[in-house]
């Protein structure tokens, strides 16, 4: 299928004066552990199933009363004293779990932090979120709107998850990642080089929630709770997970000049192991450069992409100087990739 786009889209971001740069990265998980072997106890289903056909071993849930913004929260703080600031121009946060259908989360999450009236709004782009919400808020930094932005992925999809479904229980976990964008030179390390994004409403059935937007009207308190389960046609979604993450991967390194050989770390949306695997080989990066830590926190969807870079800094996977490619995909379906050279930051 021939993708359309505007004459314009995309390939000229890099070559502005001013680009938005890394420069703080924080991350957290709720306490509580849930590993497979306690999903088999309700569901039917094995610790060895779950390893082999995703590479999933645990993930984290939010207990009750927990919701998407306090994980956001954390990690924005977390990411706001990574960077060394208190203050900021904008707060961009990504999630299919919101607090509430309306308001958004993010206003609520800039005031908890402090930040005064910043402008602060969620996207909806599911497991690809972080990265459409990487390039609103370093649109906002290149086109001058703002000179330093809080940028959030936080999801609980422990909230949406139908318990009896095996398809989707023992995929999700919750979590939440945050970076500080800010003003600097494009060729400073951790520059934002460029985006590829993308999305195909014709297939928006494979991964839905079908009740709770104006699409299927609230019944009242006797409406079938099931239609607000999150659903999942997994074996349809891996292959375009596969496809769609392998294109615009493929389009964004053709745009940066960069060889597939020369990066160093590839960060893909943590869904699956094999779907990793199966993007490293199209793309032909070598499988040990993918950063892979969905062993441990399972698809935290919107979180997935911060959450890796965070595991890859912290078990020493990616270093200052590396050419980092990032890559995500969702439902919508949407897609998106970006890349950097990594900067010298800590990570908290
Ligand atoms: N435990 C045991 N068996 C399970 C199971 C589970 N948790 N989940 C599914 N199965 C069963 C299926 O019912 C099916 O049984 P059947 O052959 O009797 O019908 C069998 O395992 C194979 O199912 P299938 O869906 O073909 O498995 P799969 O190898 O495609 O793996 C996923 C399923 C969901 C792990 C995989 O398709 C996947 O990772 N998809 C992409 C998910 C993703 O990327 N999501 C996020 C995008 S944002």
């Amino acid at each position: 299928m021939t993708v359309e786009t505007t004459e314009h889209a995309g390939s000229a971001f890099g070559r502005q004066g001013r680009a938005a740069v890394l420069r703080g990265l924080g991350t957290y998980l709720p306490p509580r552990l849930v590993t497979n072997e306690e999903l088999s106890r309700t569901l039917d289903t094995s610790d060895e199933w779950i390893r082999t056909r995703t590479g999933i071993r645990q993930r984290y849930w939010a207990e009750q009363g927990t919701a998407t913004g306090d994980l956001a929260f954390e990690a924005g703080a977390r990411a706001l004293k990574s960077a060394g600031v208190d203050a900021v121009d904008a707060v961009v946060l990504a999630t299919s779990t919101p607090d509430h259908p309306c308001p958004g989360t993010a206003p609520d999450v800039a005031a908890r932090l402090g930040l005064g009236t910043v402008p602060a709004f969620d996207i909806a782009a599911v497991c690809a979120g972080f990265v459409y919400a990487l390039a609103s808020g370093a649109s906002m930094i290149v086109s001058g709107l703002a000179a330093r932005v809080l940028v959030i992925g936080a999801e609980t999809y422990s909230t949406i998850l139908d318990p009896a479904d095996r398809n989707t229980s023992v995929i999700f976990g919750d979590g939440a990642g945050a970076v500080v964008l800010e003003a600097g030179s494009p060729d400073d390390p951790g520059a934002l080089l460029d985006f590829d994004l993308g999305s195909d409403g014709g297939h928006k059935d494979l991964i839905t929630v079908p009740a709770g937007g104006s699409r299927q009207r609230s019944e009242g308190p006797e409406s079938d709770p099931s239609r607000f389960f999150f659903t999942m046609q997994g074996k349809q979604v891996f292959t375009h997970a596969v496809t769609r993450m392998g294109a615009s991967s493929a389009a964004l390194l053709d745009r940066l000049g960069w060889d597939p050989a020369s990066v160093d770390r590839f960060v893909g949306h943590q869904a699956n192991v094999r779907i990793l695997h199966a993007l490293s080989d199209h793309l032909g990066i070598d499988r040990d450069r993918a950063v892979v830590n969905l062993d441990q926190v399972g698809n935290t969807s919107a979180a997935s992409i911060p959450l890796a870079l965070a595991h890859g800094v912290d078990t020493g996977g990616i270093k200052a100087g590396e050419r980092v490619l990032m890559t995500a995909f969702g439902g919508g379906l949407t897609w998106g990739s970006t890349a950097m050279v990594w900067p010298e930051i800590n990570v908290v």
